[in-house]
């Protein structure tokens, strides 16, 4: 029979690697000492030699009773559905809602959907500008473009991967109707920048935070600073559903449009054929809520282990030469590290090129990935704007200015430098970092060797 991973296995598992390090008294650099120095010299796996590691990181998603409990619950109450009544959608929205210290919570099917939501909410259309940054997932486009406006993208800062909040002014005109910043990887972006140019401006501001649950700017939850924040819950998300999303909002007209839009525009009471506007079918069932409220309970213990592991994964990578870890800004007082994002410097590695140093990596047993390429070069992008219906909506000439304001270099450099590890891997253990840092060391050792030989 299936074994369940219980809550103390859980924390003998993420503790044991922390405590060991800790219990032998090595400070970060020593431990990383003896972790390069044990590995180093061995021949990299990809040339064939012995991995730093064969063990896998902790598997995702972490099931344990409690989350069968809760989604036998509503498989047996029948109600799988939470139009009418939905309990366990409104439970998880007020507890989710409460967490970040928001007034509302809508939940959705998913984080586009909330994104949609949101951008309904604040009436964008056709003729309107919508401001983001290039280096997002696909959703924070796509959504935009669902509404017919136009993506403007502002250049990233390549220091923290994040939108370069400096230079968002210089991209607002007449017709920027929002601003939709993304804290990328749960590092949050510049908010004071962000907020004090959209002040200045009158613009709203819906914050992309569906990579940031434990995101925090100046000990507030990122998503409740901006008009409206919006999280995913999809399968890779620190807090998983499989899929699902939710807005957040402190406004009470925008929290009634999203609960009404995402119900068919269903009144504030769920009436079932009366409508207060047009809308669609954005639900969340109630499975994925069930699922939420119990997978929530050990977000925050899960999240102080990333928190830990990654601060002393820092610590070691950061004295690598060609290894610069994301920096976070000022303000940030938490970092929800959906992903723990560096850039690599190949001039340190003999000029072994990004991609060969990924498959040393994976070969190591490091997963690993180069990240998002420029959403403002995507080759649909391009054609969904000579499409027919945007030719109907725009003139020539504004699709060309358009086009001409769209060039982010700094967002291509970083496309080309980025490298990830993934929230699942700071959940393990301090030698599981150990590992990670090793294995940098390893490739940087034989980097000539691998250059030579790809
Ligand atoms: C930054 C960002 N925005 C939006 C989304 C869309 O969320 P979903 O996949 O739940 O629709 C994601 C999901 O990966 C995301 O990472």
């Amino acid at each position: 029979m299936r074994r369940h991973f219980t809550r103390r296995d859980f924390i003998r598992t993420v503790s044991a690697g922390a405590a060991g390090a800790a219990g032998l008294g090595m400070t970060a650099g020593a431990a990383s000492c003896a972790a390069g120095s044990s590995s180093a010299t061995e021949k990299p796996a990809i040339l064939g030699g012995k991995p730093v590691r064969t063990k896998p990181f902790p598997a995702w998603p972490v099931v344990m009773e409690n989350d069968e409990k809760g989604w036998m619950e509503v498989l047996h109450s029948k109600e799988w559905c939470r139009a009418g009544n939905g309990h366990f959608a409104t439970q998880f929205e007020d507890v989710w809602a409460k967490t970040l210290g928001a007034k509302y919570c809508v939940t959705t099917s998913c984080g586009t959907t909330a994104l949609y939501t949101a951008l309904n909410a604040l009436g964008v259309g056709p003729g309107d500008e919508v401001i983001l940054p290039p280096y997002t997932f696909v959703a924070t486009m796509n959504v935009i473009l669902m509404q017919h406006a136009l993506p403007v993208f502002v250049d990233s800062d390549r220091e923290t991967s994040q939108i370069d909040a400096h230079k968002i002014e210089a991209k607002i005109t007449p017709r920027t109707r929002a601003v939709m910043p993304v804290h990328l990887g749960g590092n949050p972006v510049n908010l004071d920048v962000v907020l004090e140019v959209a002040q200045k401006h009158k613009l709203p501001v819906v914050e992309d935070a569906c990579q940031a649950h434990t995101g925090e700017w100046r000990k507030r939850r990122v998503s409740t600073w901006g008009d409206l924040g919006c999280f995913s819950f999809q399968a890779s998300k620190n807090l998983n559903s499989g899929e699902g999303g939710a807005i957040l909002t402190n406004d009470p007209g925008l929290h009634e449009f999203c609960q009404s839009f995402m119900d068919q525009g269903r009144g504030a009471a769920g009436s079932g054929f009366a409508y207060a506007r047009h809308g669609s079918n954005l639900r969340m069932t109630e499975f994925q809520a069930a699922l939420l409220l119990q997978q929530l309970t050990r977000v925050e213990e899960q999240s102080r282990v990333r928190e830990q592991n990654a601060e002393y994964l820092t610590g070691m990578l950061k004295e690598i030469p060609g290894i610069t870890p994301a920096r976070m800004y000022d303000g940030t007082t938490r970092n929800g590290y959906h992903l723990y994002l560096l850039r690599y410097d190949k001039s340190h590695f003999a000029d072994l090129p990004r991609a060969r140093f990924l498959q040393a990596l994976s070969k190591e047993g490091i997963p690993c990935s180069g990240g998002y390429s420029p959403l403002n070069k995507e080759h649909f992008l391009k054609e969904r704007i000579n499409s027919r219906v945007y030719q109907k909506m725009y003139s020539a000439k504004e699709l060309a200015e358009w086009e001409e304001r769209n060039a982010c270099p700094e967002n291509d450099k970083l496309c080309e430098e980025a490298v990830w590890f993934f929230q699942t891997m700071l959940i393990g253990s301090r030698s599981d970092m150990d590992d990670i840092a090793g294995a940098v060391r390893k490739i940087q050792k034989h980097a000539g060797e691998l250059q030579s030989q790809s």
